[in-house]
């Protein structure tokens, strides 16, 4: 039994409570649960934003080598490295999830030549296993996308034809977690490679990428990692990996020599052959916000309140909606569970119409799933508490049966 006074005294006790401070604060009366798409707006943006358009007219092509411009790829990278279980010189930020999910994969396929299997499950992201479709295209169908819905039976599957096991380490609809270690030793112990896209855990619940032993990983950063929409995607490739092959974009970012305007390629040492063109300068800067605040935050912190925020919120849906209909749909276990929360109601996309308009943002997919995707750094357990407050508001009067939340967005 969760009450508002328990859920005040653990924000009192949070040691993460001051950053919430450090975002834009909603509208009044608006609690965002929605880091599994877009996480909050640092305060700084704006600012940073305004000195971004001074330098372009101040300037122009001089911002290549005064300003950080070229730099900011592997700078943000290093920033976050600790929230991944990375080595700071080991990721870059750069491209969008898809393009480094094709450039990845294509990698594993090319330092495991002999093998002809990709493995994943069919409720992989859709831009996941579509990357992987029109790759074995592009190569002629001379290599299998193999997705195997039972979990137990996808891991007895790994063999000697497998490349790579190509997951997500959570579910983007019921936040199922695997656990990366143990596939990593399954991968390993057949020889097989694994690529792991981690948008929906990188900066709320515990990622050890080279702790479990992973190959290469991808992940989106402007969900729980608060880069802002659309900006640019996380890459990482283990050491051992990073300089066997060429990469297969080799633009001129990833030359050793970039401004040596050679004719031929030649990629450049470790990480930085992944770059392909010019980075996103504006999109990197105003990336650089919170990037900066997670620089600051440690991982043991991070983790300890995203698991206390995931824990009150469960408890609080199944206490004052259970017998709403409201059902858990992600896993008991915290162990198991990624960042957000989902839970199912049979009229889920009109219950999250409503909740909407009662100002509790968070998202809806289909059947029935209502997701709640928990930012560790700006929410508070109070916030829990109201969004729980407001949900049984609306089951118990049944508001959601007007007709004007019939019509679901996404
Ligand atoms: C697991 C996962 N991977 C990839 C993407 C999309 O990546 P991008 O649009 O940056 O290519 C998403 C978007 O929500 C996602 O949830």
């Amino acid at each position: 039994m969760i009450d508002l006074d328990r859920c005040r005294q653990l924000d009192a006790d949070d040691p993460l409570a001051g950053f919430r401070d450090r975002f834009a604060a909603p509208e009044a009366g608006t609690i965002f649960l929605d880091a599994n798409s877009v996480g909050a707006m640092p305060r700084d943006v704006p600012a940073r934003a305004a000195r971004m358009l001074e330098l372009w007219v101040e300037q122009r092509r001089r911002g290549w080598t005064v300003s950080d411009w070229l730099e900011k790829p592997s700078l943000l990278g290093a920033s976050i490295a600790h929230l991944i279980g990375a080595r700071p010189d080991d990721v870059i930020v750069t491209d969008n999830t898809s393009v480094n999910l094709f450039k990845l994969l294509s990698l594993a396929l090319r330092l495991r030549p002999e093998r002809k299997v990709v493995l994943t499950e069919p409720g992989n992201f859709p831009t996941d296993l579509f990357i992987a479709q029109g790759l074995a295209r592009y190569l002629g169908n001379a290599v299998e996308v193999r997705a195997i819905d039972d979990r137990e039976a996808l891991l007895d599957a790994i063999g000697a034809d497998t490349a790579v096991v190509y997951l997500s380490h959570v579910d983007y609809r019921t936040s199922w977690r695997w656990d990366m270690a143990e596939v990593c030793r399954r991968a390993r112990a057949a020889g097989a490679l694994t690529l792991w896209d981690v948008s929906h855990a990188a900066g709320a619940i515990d990622v050890d990428l080279e702790g479990s032993g992973a190959d290469l990983a991808v992940g989106c950063t402007y969900k729980y990692l608060c880069g802002g929409p659309g900006s640019p995607s996380l890459l990482w490739i283990r050491q051992e990996h990073q300089d066997r092959e060429w990469p297969t974009i080799a633009g001129w970012m990833g030359h050793a020599d970039l401004f040596a305007f050679a004719s031929e390629y030649e990629p450049a040492p470790g990480i930085m052959r992944q770059l392909t063109g010019t980075p996103a300068v504006i999109a990197d800067e105003l990336m650089a916000g919170a990037f900066d605040i997670w620089r600051e935050v440690p991982i043991a912190d991070l983790v300890a309140k995203h698991r206390s925020l995931s824990e009150t919120l469960k408890t609080l849906l199944e206490q004052e909606c259970g017998d709403l209909g409201v059902a858990i749909d992600s896993p008991a276990d915290y162990e198991r569970q990624g960042g957000h929360i989902a839970f199912r109601h049979e009229h889920g996309g009109p219950v999250s119409e409503a909740l909407l308009a009662a100002g509790v943002v968070g998202s809806f997919r289909k059947p029935g799933v209502v997701r709640f995707g928990l930012g560790p750094l700006y929410l508070s357990h109070e916030d829990c508490w109201i969004a729980a407050q407001r949900l049984k508001k609306i089951l118990e009067t049944e508001t959601w049966r007007d007709t004007k939340y019939q019509k679901v967005s996404v």
